[in-house]
């Protein structure tokens, strides 16, 4: 095993032991649903950086894979959405870490009268070779794990999300981006970067990763600002401004022109007429804006007309529109 990774399962057997509070930190709101009490170990031993709960995806009772468990929140969350026996896997490479969300899930269930524990099933095993069947499950998700993962790592583990859904399944992860350059002390500090701090890449080159993969369809549905690395506290000579995403994968046949990616953008037109049909199956109303991803968004900015407008990225995509 690579040094990082044996650096990771250690840290995250220490968190396991000792809930660290501060170990990441999200602006997102922790969702609690109507009938839905979260145990305050769950809380405390929240190490994501964003959340992966979205209720467009869970309608009809999906089977959910969630893979780096944590204090189980998020498998508690999903639970939530699929009340049937096994209907979440929870998988996890470090044994203290699947101890404790064991624990908390039974805290869980004495404080949730719809729960029952055998909603969940966990199973000892790695992001990198995952202990589930081909094509067997309606989501994944995984919140603050791959940004740790460097490339070789990354593909894989992709691959292996890609391998497990069901046609159609979707892929919800939240992490770190940055844009900013890391020089080579960052990027090779094992700690920070199980930390979740200095593995995090580009939003294009995270979204290039899953469409190398096969996703047909990815939506970029959150960014928020998430950490400063600062010159007197790390090894940097400029700050370093990193952001978190919430983004989902669509396991859609890839389109021949490529993926179909969602960053927020939307078309309004506003000429004489009704509306503007550009014969590629994309009609705009007057004055009703439409999503628009961002292949549409060029392809309708080439036509250089004067009465369609389209807008920036607002990164806050959730559903609808062009595609
Ligand atoms: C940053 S924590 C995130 C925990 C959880 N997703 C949350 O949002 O609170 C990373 C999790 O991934 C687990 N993990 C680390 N390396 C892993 C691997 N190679 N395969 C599966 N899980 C892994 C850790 O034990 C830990 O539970």
């Amino acid at each position: 095993m690579k040094d990082y990774l044996h650096a990771t399962n250690n840290l995250y057997t220490q968190a396991a032991l000792t809930p660290d509070v501060g170990l990441c930190c999200t602006t997102t709101p922790i969702w609690k649903f109507p009938g839905l009490d979260i145990p305050k170990k769950m809380l405390e031993m929240n190490y994501g950086c964003g959340s992966t709960i979205s209720l467009q995806d869970l309608s009809n009772s999906p089977k959910v894979l969630y893979v780096g468990v944590g204090g189980g929140m998020e498998l508690l969350q999903f639970a939530y959405f699929s009340r049937f026996p096994n209907a979440i896997i929870g998988v996890d490479v470090v044994d203290e870490m699947l101890e404790a969300c064991a624990q908390n899930l039974q805290e869980a269930q004495k404080i949730n009268p719809w729960l029952n524990t055998n909603f969940v099933e966990l199973r000892k095993g790695d992001a990198l070779n995952l202990p589930v069947q081909d094509a067997s499950v309606d989501v994944a998700a995984q919140n603050c794990l791959f940004n740790i993962f460097k490339t070789e790592e990354l593909k894989k583990a992709l691959q292996e999300m890609y391998r497990v859904l069901k046609p159609g399944g979707r892929l919800v992860m939240s992490d770190p981006i940055c844009e900013q350059e890391m020089n080579e002390e960052l990027r090779n500090n094992d700690h920070l970067r199980a930390l979740c701090l200095s593995g995090s890449i580009p939003l294009k080159d995270y979204i290039k990763a899953l469409t190398d993969v096969g996703f047909g369809t990815i939506e970029i549905r959150a960014r928020r600002p998430y950490r400063i690395l600062d010159t007197e506290n790390y090894p940097t000579s400029e700050n370093i401004f990193i952001e978190s995403v919430e983004v989902c994968a669509i396991k859609d046949p890839m389109p021949a022109d490529g993926a179909c990616v969602f960053t927020g953008k939307a078309a309004i037109f506003y000429g004489k007429d009704d509306f503007f049909d550009d014969g590629k199956g994309h009609t705009l109303f007057k004055n009703q804006p439409l999503a628009i991803c961002d292949k549409t968004a060029l392809a309708l900015a080439n036509l250089n007309r004067k009465d369609i407008f389209i807008s920036e990225s607002t990164f806050h995509y959730n559903g609808g529109g062009c595609c």
